[in-house]
Parts: C-alpha cells; sequence; structure tokens
C-alpha cells in the first residue's frame, strides 16, 4: 500500500461492565493510505464508533497501537493529546454539531482560532473551504438558515480547517436524505483530489459504501472482510458486500 497515514496494530478496547469486560474492539489491524476514502461498515454494536474514538484521541486502547502520520497516539500525553485533536483529526459527527450562534464561516474558522491562525488567513481558508464544499454563497447564513445537507458541508468544511492528517466521519449521513447524501460523497471525493483530503467514514449507507475506495466490514470488534474493487474503481458485488456487512 501507499504511504498509510493512519495505522492500528493489534487494537484492543475493553470496557468494564460490572465484573464482566465488554470487548467492543477486538484487534483490528487497519492502514488507511494517504488521499484515500475508507468506508467502515458493520451492525450496531460492532465496535465503529469505539475505533474512530482510538484513532481521534478521544479514548485510549486497552491494548495494540494508533499511528497517525507515524506519531503513536495511544503514547500521547494529554496535553499533546489535546494538541493532536487540533491539529491532526477532523470530526465530522451525524448531527453536524455547528455553533448554532455562529454564522457558516465563522464555523469554519473556529478550530483555527484555537490554533492561533491568523484572522486574515482565517477568514481566506474558511471561505475557500465553503467554495469547495459548494456554499461560497451562504457563508453569513446561520446553521438554522442551511439544510441539514448544507450544515453537513460546512462541518466537512470546518473538520478540514487546519489541514488534518485524517477527516474521521461516523454516520455523516445518517440524518440525510439519498440526495444530500450523494452530494456529500461528491464533496469528499473532490476534497480527496483538491486538498490531498484521507477520509475514514463509519456507516450503514449504500450510497456511502458506493462511493468509498475501499470498505471494511466490522463484526463483534474485528474486520472480518474487506471489499473487492473493480477496475473502475467502483466497489464490485456492492449490494451483497452491504447485506452480508450489515445482517
Ligand atoms: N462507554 C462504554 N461503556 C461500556 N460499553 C461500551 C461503551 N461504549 C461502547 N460500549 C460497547 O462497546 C461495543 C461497541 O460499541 P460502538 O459504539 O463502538 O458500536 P458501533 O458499531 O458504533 O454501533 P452503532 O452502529 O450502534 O453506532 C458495544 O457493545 C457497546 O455497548
Ligand atoms: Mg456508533
Amino acid at each position: 500500500m501507499s504511504e498509510a497515514v493512519v495505522e492500528t496494530v493489534n487494537l484492543e478496547r475493553r470496557y468494564k461492565r460490572g465484573k464482566f469486560p465488554v470487548p467492543a474492539l477486538n484487534g483490528v489491524d487497519l492502514e488507511v493510505a494517504k488521499g484515500e476514502i475508507l468506508g467502515i461498515i458493520g451492525p450496531s454494536g460492532s465496535g465503529k464508533t469505539t475505533l474512530l474514538n482510538l484513532i481521534g484521541g478521544l479514548d485510549r486502547p486497552s491494548k495494540g497501537t494508533v499511528k497517525v502520520d507515524g506519531v503513536e497516539v495511544s503514547k500521547l500525553e494529554d496535553p499533546q493529546l489535546t494538541d493532536y485533536r487540533l491539529h491532526k483529526v477532523g470530526f465530522v459527527f451525524q448531527f453536524y454539531n455547528l455553533i448554532p450562534t455562529l454564522n457558516a464561516v465563522e464555523n469554519v474558522e473556529l478550530p483555527m482560532g484555537l490554533a492561533k491562525v491568523g484572522p486574515a488567513e482565517q477568514r481566506e481558508r474558511a471561505l475557500s473551504l465553503l467554495e469547495s464544499v459548494g456554499l461560497d454563497q451562504r457563508s453569513d447564513h446561520m446553521p438554522d438558515e442551511l439544510s441539514g445537507g448544507e450544515q453537513q458541508r460546512v462541518a466537512v468544511a470546518r473538520a478540514l480547517a487546519n489541514h488534518p492528517s485524517v477527516v474521521l466521519a461516523d454516520e455523516p449521513t445518517g440524518d440525510l436524505d439519498s440526495k444530500s447524501a450523494k452530494k456529500l460523497m461528491e464533496v469528499l471525493k473532490s476534497l480527496r483530489k483538491e486538498e490531498h483530503a484521507t477520509f475514514v467514514v463509519v456507516t450503514h449507507d449504500p450510497i456511502v459504501v458506493a462511493e468509498c475506495n475501499r470498505v471494511c466490514a466490522i463484526r463483534d470488534g474485528k474486520i472480518t472482510r474487506e471489499s473487492r474493487v473493480g477496475e473502475d474503481g467502483k466497489i464490485l458485488d456492492h449490494s451483497r458486500f452491504v447485506m452480508d456487512a450489515l445482517f
């Protein structure tokens, strides 16, 4: 594989529930290449969010390692971890999580402000990202003046603000209709080209699966299958893959 941006080795996460540990992740070995849109699909409770939380430095593994851009995330102490989350990863959630009192451009500027980027540079980058997600005409609109799909595209622009090594998206189309979901995937594909952005997208959505470069199926905390891709770059046996992964 070309340059791996994310590498997990024998990653495990157990939660204590009463006397018995719950194995949420059970030995995951995963490599994500630079510029790839990797899908993670699996039934509810299979460990998808747990995996994203470990890569994103929101949680710590019980065993195994996570490396992002060669840095071992699992070894970072708290202040460095905060820095890691601000600079190295971008997050996109199902319900957009925009700040309701800030307009679109201010929402995109927020992580740059925290990273002490100067105001002029913040504005320039935020407007350019809004243009990339097709919302340059809406930069002064408040979140409640935007549709769900538009809010999610602002959230994607915000996730990319500090040029992260990887963007982690947890069910980004979970609250969108199919047309908005398709549009969102078009945006991810163009950002992959323009920004060389790398995405890990957790999903139940066949529309998302169809547009990923590669998809891993996860079950009971383990990667059980990986999609095959045809010469046209499309996932082979798409419907079958989705059915087998989810049921
Ligand atoms: N904080 C926690 N404490 C105890 N158990 C947890 C905790 N978080 C997750 N789990 C358990 O770990 C397992 C994996 O959870 P996870 O949230 O990663 O699943 P998921 O694949 O994201 O599911 P969904 O599709 O429903 O979002 C589940 O059995 C869950 O109940
Ligand atoms: Mg989840």
